[in-house]
């Protein structure tokens, strides 16, 4: 006995006190920069332009309302229930749920490594701008972007600066690192999506690709589409990954969670309809292909700025904007497992993020390559990109999406985390009334349901 509380004596005095985001507007910015990021602006609408156009943007929209909105609202209240990291969040709910942290602690690794890759193509751009890039027509652009993902050496460097720049913020904790940065750049980087948007509106040929992208041919639904719609909104919405668990365990207990979790719902799903009104208007009107995959964003935007005055300026600022918003994220994905090694496994900070990311940059060397000298590499057909890019968001995604609303669903039951999402009570709405069934009904069979079909045991 003696022994014991001399032991727990000992950690509590060696504990810092937990670090907190000092205001809810703090949180919001640090749960929406999580959010908004590559996903928005780079993968949503190259997933667009590969699986049929308007009708995936319809999937997407039923996804982010019948399973996104709500499941971040799940991962909120376990995180700020549980106070500490994922893993242990989960278990404070129930032993037997910290898997559900684990799936997302080795699933970080996978996002972290290709998402500091394509950041530091952003990085790339945002110095090119004013050399490489300007005044390219636009099938010189893909040969740029072509010869510079497919280098083996160049690459490594942006994506070495990149994850420095994560590293370093994280070392630096949760509340300086993270709230104070967001706050500029989120709306500078919205308005600046406006002025695309009116460009790429208004050049020649741009209604075409209004129509591509918002008419739902319904033909082109298939379960691959359904998966696709399904993986874009949890990877977007940084949801299944607990990534939103590990922010929401920093806060104190009086803020609106309901009312956040719509904030940064409406955030996010509007950025990425912006984004694509600014790329299908420009890749029809300059005979560009929809359907050209990961350079999609990289090859169409530059085209664009070529038709703006003082485009390079532009570009520049975009290209920072950007990269910006990619390390807004890239904290959250190195955060959650981070907290795991501080809390848990009693690392130092300082150790801990170097560690992961010193791992996740030597796995992001290999999805580099596998755009240049591995390109040929396959495994189940695919590439390493496409293999981590599919398996992290298709598969690994929405089964920690799918456990934790299980789990809030059918575990923790209706009365605790009502009391949690609703201070106690304190917050009364439609939203706090129609979550939990949500949950526990409409979520779960929407995801098995796609899950279903995309395997052809179901036809939606
Ligand atoms: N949501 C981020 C984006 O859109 C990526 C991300 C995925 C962040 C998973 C955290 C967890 O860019």
């Amino acid at each position: 006995m003696a022994v014991e509380s001399k032991v727990s004596a000992e950690r509590v005095h060696d504990q810092k006190p937990r670090d907190q985001f000092k205001s809810q507007l703090g949180f919001i910015f640090a749960a929406a920069g999580s959010a908004v990021g590559l996903g928005n602006i780079w993968r949503f609408p190259y997933m667009t332009g590969t699986n049929g156009g308007g009708a995936f943007v319809l999937l997407y929209l039923i996804c982010v309302l019948f399973v996104g909105a709500s499941l971040l609202l799940v991962e909120f209240a376990i995180g700020r229930h549980g106070k500490t990291n994922a893993i242990e969040s989960y278990a404070k709910i129930r032993k037997g749920a910290k898997w559900i942290g684990f799936l997302g602690f080795f699933s970080a690794f996978i996002f972290l490594s290709y998402y500091s890759v394509v950041s530091g193509w952003t990085v790339y751009y945002s110095i090119q701008s004013f050399f490489g890039l300007n005044g390219l027509a636009p099938d010189q652009i893909g040969n740029f972007f072509g010869a510079f993902i497919s280098d083996p050496v160049k690459p490594l460097m942006y994506h070495a600066i990149f994850m420095a720049l994560t590293v370093g913020i994280i070392i630096k904790g949760i509340s300086q690192g993270i709230e104070k940065s967001t706050k500029i750049m989120m709306p500078m980087l919205f308005a600046l999506l406006i002025i695309l948007v009116i460009r790429a509106l208004t050049l020649p040929g741009a209604w075409e690709g209004i129509k591509w992208y918002l008419t739902p041919d319904l033909s082109k639904i298939t379960g691959g589409v359904w998966i696709a719609a399904l993986g874009q909104v949890f990877f977007s919405m940084s949801v299944g990954m607990s990534g939103m668990v590990t922010y929401a365990s920093y806060l104190g207990k009086h803020e609106n969670l309901p009312k956040t979790s719509i904030i940064v719902a409406l955030m996010d799903t509007s950025v990425a309809l912006l984004a694509g009104l600014i790329i299908f208007p420009a890749v029809f009107s300059f005979g560009l292909e929809p359907g050209a995959g990961p350079g999609l964003v990289f090859i169409t935007l530059p085209a664009v700025f070529a038709q703006m005055p003082l485009g390079s300026i532009f570009s520049f600022m975009f290209f920072v904007l950007l990269a910006i918003a990619c390390l807004t994220s890239s904290i959250s994905i190195l955060e959650m497992p981070v907290s795991y090694l501080i809390e848990t496994r009693k690392m130092a900070r300082t150790k801990a993020a170097l560690l992961v990311g010193a791992i996740a940059y030597v796995m992001g060397i290999a999805v580099s390559f596998s755009f240049g000298i591995w390109s040929d590499f396959t495994l189940f057909g695919k590439g390493i990109f496409d293999l981590f890019d599919y398996f992290g968001s298709n598969i690994s995604l929405p089964l920690g999406g799918l456990a934790a609303a299980i789990l809030v669903g059918w575990f923790w039951g209706e009365k605790d985390a009502v009391a949690e999402i609703s201070n106690n009570g304190e917050i009364k709405g439609t939203i706090v009334k129609a979550w939990f069934p949500v949950v526990k009904y409409v979520v779960p069979v929407t995801v098995v349901l796609i899950f279903l079909s995309n395997l052809g045991i179901l036809k939606l």
